[in-house]
């Protein structure tokens, strides 16, 4: 298949008017599916009511069937089209964070939205994303679109139009560029239909955040303990890895370098992630400074290209610095550990 790319900036107004945005809605009106940016990381939409489009986002992408997706939508009205009800809590945490990185699950209406876009259940992860792009195209099709992230299944999520190319062109109809995304890492999912909301995926908006608005909420403790059995199902597969083996280290920067040392003596190509603060201080085969510790949000957009630029290096082994398990930091642990396949060394 000929994927088409179309350059978009961002910054102009009236989108909807866009000849690449009409080509990019035309193709989702066609039952394609089409890759595009929101404000966490690149989606790859596909026209919710259909069956044939959703089976085309899990073929392209390689992802279990049984991974449900989250539907996109610009308009709250379009909501009670395919859900039952919307909780008081749902609605203040709409009002205070829609348009942005909060997906809220809600009980859904049977038999509206293709079943495959949520396998199994009584419940649909619903979300405005915070991006003149993707709002956009949903303006223009007036569809909700269920949209994964853009990477092919277990890559790191895509936060530039680049990353979608390298793992899916010629597998889907089309990618709109829109530079690379701000947040950097996905929305944090909360389960409202339980009447202590529950945090199913940390991200872009805190726990803190959430609380602010509606007081108690309670986090699945599958994200902590890796015995339970999570509640989202995406939770439970391997993620967001690079090609070498990652192994964050809970220890200060001289254990971590006399580790990568001992290694690197057993022949072994050592790649070290860390911040600004702290990379001119390792000797490694490959240095990278994610964003700095004194700006968390720095380290969370660029989280993803990091591990994807490790992969240039064809290392053996990534040593990780860890990052304070507290505000945007809570979602960089939980990618972070996820990517290690919870190894971890503590000093
Ligand atoms: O920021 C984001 O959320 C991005 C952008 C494109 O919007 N999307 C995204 O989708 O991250 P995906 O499919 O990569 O991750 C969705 C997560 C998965 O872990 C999935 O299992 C969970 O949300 N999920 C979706 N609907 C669910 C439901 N009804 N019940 C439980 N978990 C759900
Ligand atoms: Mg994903």
């Amino acid at each position: 298949m000929d994927t088409k790319r179309w350059s978009v900036d961002k910054n102009v107004d009236n989108l909807t008017g866009y000849p690449q945005i009409t080509q990019a809605a035309d193709l989702l009106l066609n039952n394609e599916v089409v890759a595009f940016p929101t404000e966490t990381v690149y989606g790859l939409g596909a026209n919710a009511y259909s069956d044939q489009a959703v089976a085309k986002i899990f073929e392209a992408k390689g992802r279990p069937a049984d991974n449900p997706l989250i539907i996109h939508i610009a308009d709250e009205a379009m909501i009670s089209d395919f859900v039952e009800e919307i909780p008081e809590n749902a609605k203040k945490l709409m009002k205070a964070y829609w348009p942005g990185p909060l997906t809220i699950l809600l009980k859904m209406k049977q038999g509206v939205l293709s079943e495959m876009a949520t396998p199994g259940l009584s419940t649909v992860g619903v979300r405005m994303p915070d991006h003149p792009v993707a709002l956009a195209l949903l303006q223009k099709t007036k569809l909700p679109i269920a949209a994964p992230s853009a990477n092919s299944s277990g890559r790191p999520s895509p936060t530039a139009a680049e990353h979608v190319w390298d793992d899916l062109q010629g597998k889907i109809a089309g990618i709109v560029d829109g530079g690379t995304t701000g947040v950097g890492l996905e929305s944090t999912v909360l389960d409202c239909t339980e009447d202590v909301p529950v945090i199913l995926r940390p991200g872009g908006i805190t726990a803190q955040q959430i609380q602010e608005v509606i007081g108690e909420i309670a986090v699945d403790p599958a994200l902590t303990d890796v015995e339970q059995q999570p509640k989202s199902p995406g939770m439970k597969y391997r993620h967001y890895a690079p090609d070498a083996t990652l192994v964050l280290v809970d220890g200060d920067r001289s254990e971590i370098q006399r580790l990568i040392l001992d290694k690197q003596k057993e022949g072994l190509k050592v790649g070290v992630l860390t911040t600004s603060e702290n990379a001119s201080f390792y000797q490694a085969d490959k240095v990278i400074a994610c964003g700095s510790r004194d700006n968390l949000n720095s380290v969370a957009g660029s989280l993803y290209e990091t591990l994807r630029n490790f992969n240039n290096a064809e290392l053996d082994l990534i040593f990780s610095e860890m990052f304070p398990d507290e505000g945007v930091g809570q979602a960089i642990m939980n990618r972070l550990i996820k990517a290690a396949g919870y190894r971890v060394i503590s000093f």
